[in-house]
Protein backbone atom coordinates (compact mmCIF):
# COMPACT_ATOMS: atom_id res chain seq x y z
CA UNK A 1 0.00 0.00 0.00
CA UNK A 2 1.14 3.55 -0.85
CA UNK A 3 -0.18 6.38 1.39
CA UNK A 4 -0.31 10.02 0.08
CA UNK A 5 -0.40 13.51 1.75
CA UNK A 6 -1.52 16.69 0.87
CA UNK A 7 -0.61 19.21 3.88
CA UNK A 8 1.80 18.78 6.67
CA UNK A 9 1.42 21.60 8.94
CA UNK A 10 0.28 21.45 12.13
CA UNK A 11 -2.59 18.76 11.66
CA UNK A 12 -1.37 16.63 8.70
CA UNK A 13 2.46 16.23 10.47
CA UNK A 14 0.71 15.02 13.90
CA UNK A 15 -1.50 12.08 11.32
CA UNK A 16 2.03 11.57 9.53
CA UNK A 17 4.11 11.31 12.72
CA UNK A 18 1.48 8.48 14.13
CA UNK A 19 0.89 6.81 10.98
CA UNK A 20 4.63 6.15 11.09
CA UNK A 21 4.94 5.57 14.59
CA UNK A 22 2.08 3.06 14.43
CA UNK A 23 4.07 1.26 11.44
CA UNK A 24 0.73 1.11 9.30
CA UNK A 25 3.47 2.28 6.39
CA UNK A 26 6.81 2.72 5.86
CA UNK A 27 8.37 5.86 5.14
CA UNK A 28 9.28 4.73 1.65
CA UNK A 29 5.63 3.96 0.56
CA UNK A 30 4.45 7.22 2.85
CA UNK A 31 4.15 10.54 -0.12
CA UNK A 32 3.79 14.18 1.03
CA UNK A 33 3.28 17.19 -0.53
CA UNK A 34 3.87 20.53 1.58
CA UNK A 35 2.64 23.89 0.42
CA UNK A 36 5.53 26.97 -0.05
CA UNK A 37 7.09 27.40 3.61
CA UNK A 38 9.19 24.41 4.13
CA UNK A 39 7.89 22.38 6.85
CA UNK A 40 7.20 19.55 4.88
CA UNK A 41 11.31 19.55 3.91
CA UNK A 42 12.02 20.10 7.79
CA UNK A 43 9.69 17.17 8.60
CA UNK A 44 10.84 15.02 5.78
CA UNK A 45 14.81 14.77 7.43
CA UNK A 46 12.89 14.32 10.66
CA UNK A 47 10.40 11.32 9.50
CA UNK A 48 12.28 9.73 5.83
CA UNK A 49 9.11 9.87 4.01
CA UNK A 50 9.10 10.87 0.33
CA UNK A 51 8.61 14.58 -0.16
CA UNK A 52 6.61 15.14 -3.39
CA UNK A 53 6.67 18.48 -5.43
CA UNK A 54 3.89 17.69 -8.32
CA UNK A 55 0.35 16.00 -7.52
CA UNK A 56 0.96 13.21 -10.33
CA UNK A 57 3.11 11.10 -7.41
CA UNK A 58 -0.22 10.46 -5.72
CA UNK A 59 -1.42 8.24 -8.74
CA UNK A 60 0.16 5.00 -6.96
CA UNK A 61 -1.45 5.68 -4.11
CA UNK A 62 -4.01 4.10 -2.81
CA UNK A 63 -5.34 6.54 0.14
CA UNK A 64 -4.67 10.28 0.28
CA UNK A 65 -4.80 12.26 2.94
CA UNK A 66 -5.34 16.44 2.65
CA UNK A 67 -4.67 18.31 5.44
CA UNK A 68 -4.81 22.01 4.08
CA UNK A 69 -6.41 25.17 5.43
CA UNK A 70 -10.21 24.83 5.18
CA UNK A 71 -10.79 28.11 2.49
CA UNK A 72 -8.17 26.12 0.09
CA UNK A 73 -9.37 22.66 0.42
CA UNK A 74 -11.40 22.32 -2.78
CA UNK A 75 -9.44 24.46 -4.93
CA UNK A 76 -6.59 21.95 -3.96
CA UNK A 77 -8.36 18.80 -4.98
CA UNK A 78 -9.24 20.37 -8.19
CA UNK A 79 -5.50 20.47 -8.78
CA UNK A 80 -5.36 17.17 -7.78
CA UNK A 81 -8.23 15.16 -8.92
CA UNK A 82 -6.63 14.51 -12.33
CA UNK A 83 -3.85 12.62 -10.57
CA UNK A 84 -6.02 10.85 -8.22
CA UNK A 85 -6.79 7.05 -9.66
CA UNK A 86 -10.26 5.55 -9.46
CA UNK A 87 -11.27 3.78 -5.92
CA UNK A 88 -8.50 5.69 -4.50
CA UNK A 89 -9.77 6.32 -0.71
CA UNK A 90 -9.63 10.21 -0.11
CA UNK A 91 -9.33 11.46 3.67
CA UNK A 92 -9.87 14.79 4.48
CA UNK A 93 -9.30 16.19 7.42
CA UNK A 94 -10.02 19.43 6.42
CA UNK A 95 -13.18 21.90 8.12
CA UNK A 96 -15.25 23.62 5.87
CA UNK A 97 -16.01 21.51 3.34
CA UNK A 98 -18.96 18.98 3.12
CA UNK A 99 -18.31 15.40 1.68
CA UNK A 100 -20.73 16.04 -1.91
CA UNK A 101 -18.72 19.08 -2.28
CA UNK A 102 -15.39 17.36 -2.65
CA UNK A 103 -17.16 14.29 -4.59
CA UNK A 104 -18.24 16.73 -6.68
CA UNK A 105 -14.79 17.64 -7.42
CA UNK A 106 -13.24 14.54 -7.26
CA UNK A 107 -15.66 12.35 -8.95
CA UNK A 108 -18.15 9.22 -7.48
CA UNK A 109 -15.34 6.91 -8.51
CA UNK A 110 -13.40 8.20 -5.26
CA UNK A 111 -14.68 7.00 -2.00
CA UNK A 112 -14.51 10.35 -0.10
CA UNK A 113 -14.16 10.28 3.93
CA UNK A 114 -14.45 13.62 5.90
CA UNK A 115 -12.38 12.69 9.10
CA UNK A 116 -11.68 15.54 12.10
CA UNK A 117 -9.22 14.12 14.17
CA UNK A 118 -6.89 16.11 17.12
CA UNK A 119 -3.55 16.41 17.34
CA UNK A 120 -3.06 13.57 20.21
CA UNK A 121 -2.72 11.41 16.42
CA UNK A 122 0.71 11.74 16.80
CA UNK A 123 0.95 9.53 19.76
CA UNK A 124 -1.70 7.59 19.13
CA UNK A 125 -3.82 8.34 20.97
CA UNK A 126 -6.36 10.59 18.46
CA UNK A 127 -10.05 11.29 18.76
CA UNK A 128 -11.45 10.92 14.98
CA UNK A 129 -14.60 11.56 13.99
CA UNK A 130 -15.58 10.02 10.39
CA UNK A 131 -18.01 10.53 7.78
CA UNK A 132 -18.36 8.31 5.05
CA UNK A 133 -19.81 9.59 1.34
CA UNK A 134 -22.72 7.54 0.87
CA UNK A 135 -22.77 3.87 -1.17
CA UNK A 136 -18.95 4.12 -0.13
CA UNK A 137 -17.64 0.11 -0.97
CA UNK A 138 -17.42 -1.57 2.48
CA UNK A 139 -14.32 -2.44 2.01
CA UNK A 140 -13.02 1.18 1.38
CA UNK A 141 -14.98 2.07 4.55
CA UNK A 142 -13.15 -0.67 6.40
CA UNK A 143 -9.54 0.05 5.47
CA UNK A 144 -9.94 4.31 5.86
CA UNK A 145 -11.20 2.94 9.23
CA UNK A 146 -8.29 0.48 9.82
CA UNK A 147 -5.90 3.11 8.82
CA UNK A 148 -7.38 5.63 10.64
CA UNK A 149 -7.70 3.46 14.26
CA UNK A 150 -4.33 3.15 14.10
CA UNK A 151 -4.24 6.96 15.25
CA UNK A 152 -6.55 6.60 17.73
CA UNK A 153 -10.55 6.25 18.33
CA UNK A 154 -12.59 6.46 15.91
CA UNK A 155 -16.45 7.31 15.79
CA UNK A 156 -18.99 7.60 12.69
CA UNK A 157 -21.24 10.68 13.18
CA UNK A 158 -23.54 12.19 11.06
CA UNK A 159 -22.26 14.84 9.11
CA UNK A 160 -24.41 17.54 11.33
CA UNK A 161 -22.30 16.58 13.79
CA UNK A 162 -19.21 16.67 12.23
CA UNK A 163 -18.39 20.46 13.13
CA UNK A 164 -19.19 20.11 17.22
CA UNK A 165 -17.12 16.98 17.08
CA UNK A 166 -14.24 18.75 15.81
CA UNK A 167 -14.72 21.54 18.37
CA UNK A 168 -14.93 19.08 21.03
CA UNK A 169 -12.08 16.70 20.15
CA UNK A 170 -9.77 18.93 17.89
CA UNK A 171 -10.12 22.25 20.03
CA UNK A 172 -10.55 20.64 23.26
CA UNK A 173 -7.14 20.11 23.43
CA UNK A 174 -6.10 23.89 23.81
CA UNK A 175 -8.20 24.12 26.78
CA UNK A 176 -7.00 21.18 28.43
CA UNK A 177 -3.47 22.69 28.24
CA UNK A 178 -4.63 26.18 29.48
CA UNK A 179 -6.00 23.73 32.37
CA UNK A 180 -3.17 21.83 32.90
CA UNK A 181 -0.83 25.25 32.93
CA UNK A 182 -3.30 26.84 35.11
CA UNK A 183 -2.97 23.98 37.48
CA UNK A 184 0.44 24.08 37.35
CA UNK A 185 0.39 27.64 38.18
CA UNK A 186 -1.49 26.87 41.43
CA UNK A 187 1.34 24.06 42.09
CA UNK A 188 4.39 26.72 41.60
CA UNK A 189 1.89 29.28 43.68
CA UNK A 190 2.38 26.38 46.88
CA UNK A 191 6.15 26.53 45.69
CA UNK A 192 6.36 23.47 43.91
CA UNK A 193 9.33 23.26 41.79
CA UNK A 194 7.57 24.28 38.31
CA UNK A 195 8.87 20.94 35.92
CA UNK A 196 7.56 18.67 38.51
CA UNK A 197 4.34 20.68 38.36
CA UNK A 198 3.70 19.58 34.49
CA UNK A 199 4.84 16.08 34.97
CA UNK A 200 2.21 15.73 38.07
CA UNK A 201 -0.72 17.39 36.37
CA UNK A 202 -0.50 15.76 32.84
CA UNK A 203 -0.25 12.43 34.77
CA UNK A 204 -2.90 13.16 36.67
CA UNK A 205 -5.23 14.08 33.56
CA UNK A 206 -3.66 11.04 31.83
CA UNK A 207 -5.08 8.93 35.19
CA UNK A 208 -8.75 10.73 35.32
CA UNK A 209 -9.23 10.32 31.55
CA UNK A 210 -8.35 6.92 31.81
CA UNK A 211 -10.47 6.08 35.30
CA UNK A 212 -13.35 7.82 32.95
CA UNK A 213 -13.04 5.92 29.96
CA UNK A 214 -12.19 2.31 31.74
CA UNK A 215 -14.78 2.77 34.05
CA UNK A 216 -17.59 4.44 32.30
CA UNK A 217 -18.74 6.36 35.84
CA UNK A 218 -20.34 9.73 35.54
CA UNK A 219 -17.98 12.49 35.57
CA UNK A 220 -20.26 13.21 38.93
CA UNK A 221 -20.22 10.18 40.32
CA UNK A 222 -16.02 10.43 40.09
CA UNK A 223 -15.65 13.68 41.27
CA UNK A 224 -17.71 12.85 43.93
CA UNK A 225 -15.28 9.86 44.88
CA UNK A 226 -12.50 12.01 45.16
CA UNK A 227 -15.01 15.07 47.96
CA UNK A 228 -15.14 14.18 51.40
CA UNK A 229 -17.52 15.81 53.52
CA UNK A 230 -16.02 19.15 54.66
CA UNK A 231 -12.60 18.46 52.70
CA UNK A 232 -10.02 20.32 51.04
CA UNK A 233 -11.04 19.18 47.25
CA UNK A 234 -14.65 20.08 47.66
CA UNK A 235 -13.07 23.45 48.92
CA UNK A 236 -11.29 23.45 45.27
CA UNK A 237 -14.57 22.38 43.71
CA UNK A 238 -16.82 25.17 45.19
CA UNK A 239 -14.13 28.30 44.38
CA UNK A 240 -14.01 26.76 40.33
CA UNK A 241 -18.04 26.93 40.57
CA UNK A 242 -17.77 29.86 42.68
CA UNK A 243 -15.31 31.29 39.86
CA UNK A 244 -18.13 30.26 36.62
CA UNK A 245 -15.31 27.26 35.92
CA UNK A 246 -18.39 25.45 33.88
CA UNK A 247 -19.94 28.37 32.58
CA UNK A 248 -16.29 29.51 31.05
CA UNK A 249 -16.03 25.56 29.99
CA UNK A 250 -19.47 25.73 28.17
CA UNK A 251 -19.46 29.12 26.27
CA UNK A 252 -15.78 28.05 25.25
CA UNK A 253 -17.35 25.45 23.39
CA UNK A 254 -20.28 27.39 22.05
CA UNK A 255 -17.94 30.40 20.65
CA UNK A 256 -15.58 27.95 19.20
CA UNK A 257 -18.01 26.00 17.66
CA UNK A 258 -19.73 29.23 15.98
N1 LIG B 1 -4.93 21.73 14.04
C1 LIG B 1 -5.94 20.99 14.51
O1 LIG B 1 -5.98 20.64 15.69
C2 LIG B 1 -7.03 20.53 13.57
C3 LIG B 1 -8.01 19.62 14.04
C4 LIG B 1 -8.97 19.14 13.16
C5 LIG B 1 -9.00 19.59 11.82
N2 LIG B 1 -8.06 20.50 11.43
C6 LIG B 1 -8.13 20.97 10.03
O2 LIG B 1 -6.96 20.51 9.36
C7 LIG B 1 -6.61 21.45 8.35
C8 LIG B 1 -5.15 21.84 8.52
O3 LIG B 1 -5.01 22.47 9.79
P1 LIG B 1 -3.59 22.80 10.39
O4 LIG B 1 -3.80 23.24 11.77
O5 LIG B 1 -2.68 21.66 10.11
O6 LIG B 1 -3.17 24.05 9.46
P2 LIG B 1 -1.71 24.46 9.00
O7 LIG B 1 -0.74 24.21 10.09
O8 LIG B 1 -1.84 25.83 8.43
O9 LIG B 1 -1.37 23.45 7.82
C9 LIG B 1 -1.88 23.58 6.53
C10 LIG B 1 -0.77 23.12 5.61
O10 LIG B 1 -1.22 23.10 4.27
C11 LIG B 1 -0.09 23.33 3.46
N3 LIG B 1 -0.46 23.69 2.11
C12 LIG B 1 -0.98 24.84 1.63
N4 LIG B 1 -1.12 24.77 0.28
C13 LIG B 1 -0.68 23.53 -0.09
C14 LIG B 1 -0.58 22.86 -1.34
N5 LIG B 1 -0.95 23.44 -2.48
N6 LIG B 1 -0.06 21.61 -1.35
C15 LIG B 1 0.31 21.00 -0.22
N7 LIG B 1 0.24 21.61 1.00
C16 LIG B 1 -0.26 22.86 1.06
C17 LIG B 1 0.63 24.46 4.18
O11 LIG B 1 1.98 24.45 3.80
P3 LIG B 1 2.91 25.76 3.86
O12 LIG B 1 2.60 26.45 5.14
O13 LIG B 1 4.27 25.18 3.76
O14 LIG B 1 2.53 26.59 2.65
C18 LIG B 1 0.44 24.08 5.65
O15 LIG B 1 1.56 23.38 6.17
C19 LIG B 1 -7.56 22.65 8.48
O16 LIG B 1 -8.58 22.54 7.53
C20 LIG B 1 -8.10 22.49 9.88
O17 LIG B 1 -9.38 23.05 10.04
C21 LIG B 1 -7.08 20.96 12.24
Amino acid sequence: MKIGFIGAGHMGSAMIEGLLKAKIIAPENLFVKGGSSGTAEALQKKLGFKLIKEYDALKECQVIFIATGAKIVLEILTQAAPNISKNTILISVATGHTVKEAQAVLGEEIHVVHAIPNTPVSVNAGMIGTVFADQMPSESKAEATRILESLGKVEEVSEDLLGTFGTVAGCSPAFVDIFMEALADGAVLEGMPRALSYEIVAQMMLGSAKLAIETKKHPGELKDGVTSPGGSTIKGVTALEKNGFRYAVIDAVKQANS
